[in-house]
């Protein structure tokens, strides 16, 4: 039995930070952990130019405690408005690692995505040109479609068609939920990878609705069925290099998670390395655990891995904090429903 585990640092391909007091609050959260992170752009308004994000990549590294490393890798967000030059000169001046593309609706401050695909074409067939990749969110928004088939219907009506037509295009599918991400994935070739979150290997929809309503497993696209659970967890274990980590560590406030209309996001930055060693563990797949968490994702967007390490040893269950706490309130961590045994070593 493996007691001790010294991987690669690791990087989070697809994570929220948000701006001021909560940016604050959970940077060193991630970068306690995380050599770099790609960091998602819908703030409001959201992160829509080059200037933009530079100006928030500022943010990000004057939040950032002292003594602590940590390097944010930049995303712009897809309008209908995007200048195609404005995304090529941020890409050159390396201000930015990808492009966000979210349909317009189909989230957390996602109004001003995409509706007209045909609009962004101009931008995609730039990106294609010079190799930037574009990160997907994956579901479509049509109030006909049901929640659960939202990114299967995606992946036939929208993705298929965006990457036909656009020969070269590089895409991560992000946070995919179902086999049929998965298979797309894996037979989709090298120009697209997927990201696969903490949480989304370890809940199906029963953790949300079971027993009452359980607001802090409620994300989008939402936990599916067992059997997609299962996919994604056979796709992450394997080692397979078209699938990495992506957290969609997405912190809200408790109180807004508990309401009404609750928020979608779950906020996992503090225990994810712990989570998914003991995923890893129950799977017999330690050994993997590098490959998905520290390798795959570099290698897809073509920078070096880390040379620093991270040491994780197994032990007796891991205290982790139920909340991380802001000025305005607490933010919930994710709760596994289950005892972590790994430890990150300081
Ligand atoms: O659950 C989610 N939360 N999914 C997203 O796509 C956005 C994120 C957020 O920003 O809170
Ligand atoms: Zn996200």
């Amino acid at each position: 039995m493996t007691d001790l585990l010294t991987i690669r640092r690791p990087d989070d391909w697809h994570l929220h930070l948000r701006d001021g007091a909560m940016l604050a609050a959970v940077l060193p959260e991630t970068a306690r952990h995380f050599a770099r992170a790609i960091v998602m752009p819908n703030l409001v308004p959201p992160v829509v130019t080059g200037a933009e994000a530079a100006a928030y990549r500022d943010r990000i590294l004057a939040a950032l405690p002292e003594g602590m490393g940590f390097t944010p890798l930049m995303t712009l967000y897809l309008t209908e408005e995007t200048d195609p030059d404005d995304v090529a000169q941020a890409a050159k001046a390396g201000l930015v690692t990808a492009v966000k593309l979210y349909p317009a609706g189909a989230t957390t401050n996602s109004a001003s995505g995409v509706r007209d695909f045909d609009k962004v074409r101009p931008v995609l067939e730039r990106m294609a040109e010079i190799g930037l990749p574009l990160c997907v969110h994956g579901e479509v928004t049509a109030s006909e479609v049901d929640i659960f088939d939202r990114e299967a219907v995606f992946i036939d009506k929208v993705l298929d068609p965006i990457r036909r037509a656009t020969p070269g295009l590089r895409v991560v599918m992000e946070h995919i939920t179902t086999s049929n991400g998965v298979n797309y994935v894996k037979s989709g070739g090298p120009d697209i990878a997927g990201t696969i979150t903490t949480h989304h290997l370890i809940i199906n929809r029963n953790a949300i609705l079971v027993g009452g309503i359980h607001p802090h497993y409620y994300c989008l696209p939402v936990a599916k069925r067992e059997e997609h659970r299962l996919a994604l967890r056979r796709a992450a274990t394997s080692g397979d290099p078209s699938f990495f980590l992506g957290t969609d560590s997405a912190p809200h406030l408790t109180r807004l998670k508990e309401h009404t209309c609750g928020c979608a996001g779950i906020f996992s930055a503090t225990n994810t390395m712990s989570c998914l060693a003991e995923v890893f563990d129950q799977d017999a797949a330690l050994d993997h655990l590098e490959a998905f968490a520290s390798l795959n994702g570099p290698a897809f967007y073509r920078l070096p891995p880390n040379v620093a390490r991270l040491t994780l040893s197994r032990g007796d269950p891991v205290a982790y904090p139920a909340t991380i706490e802001t000025p305005d309130g607490p933010v919930t961590v994710f709760d596994p429903g289950f005892p972590l045994h790994w430890r990150v070593d300081a």
